[in-house]
């Protein structure tokens, strides 16, 4: 009796273990490694978008107000496109669209940093279909599949 049980217990665990592994097979953590094929803006776009954010935006915002619980609730369910086309379409409040949509772009590369999204070797290019794919709201930074990449460093 008890070798039997044995027996399914070690059948048991083989089953889970081939669970283990086919749930682990797709994951690909050798392209995850390749920098070029993951991340949504570069570390230089981020600090271009830094330097224009404390030149024009922090005249009316904190940083603060872009990153953390109550900016991710408030563009739950949006993307970054969304941010992006009413950053473009009505900040700065003083003066709307008067910056290029590469800069724009830059400072939402910056914003995304903020939220820890990964950063790779290709820039956020202001682009619908581009931005879009990017989600906003809470674990959106962590859904997407840069964040190996980002634990990596
Ligand atoms: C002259 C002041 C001013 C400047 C400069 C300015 N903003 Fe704003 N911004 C505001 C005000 C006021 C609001 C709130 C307007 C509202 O919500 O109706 C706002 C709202 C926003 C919002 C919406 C907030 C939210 O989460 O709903 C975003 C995003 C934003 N600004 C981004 C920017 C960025 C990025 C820049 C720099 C490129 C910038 N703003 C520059 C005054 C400014």
């Amino acid at each position: 009796m008890p070798q039997r049980m044995l027996i399914v217990a070690a059948a048991a665990l083989a089953v889970l273990l081939g669970c283990a592994t086919a749930v682990e097979a797709p994951t690909p953590t050798a392209v995850a490694r390749q920098p070029s094929a993951l991340g949504f803006y570069s570390l230089e776009q981020a600090a271009r978008g830094r330097r224009k954010f404390r030149q024009v935006c922090s005249e009316c915002h904190f940083v603060s107000e872009f990153r953390g619980p109550d900016f991710e609730s408030e563009w739950q369910r949006q993307t970054v496109w969304d941010l992006f086309r009413q950053v473009v379409r009505t900040m700065p409040e003083d003066n709307p669209g008067s910056l290029t949509q590469q800069t724009y772009a830059d400072v939402i590369a910056y914003i995304l940093q903020l939220n820890e999204y990964a950063s790779g070797d290709a820039e956020l290019v202001p682009s619908q279909d581009a931005m879009d794919a990017i989600p906003l709201g809470p674990g959106a930074a962590n859904r997407n599949p840069g964040k190996e990449l980002r634990d990596d460093r």
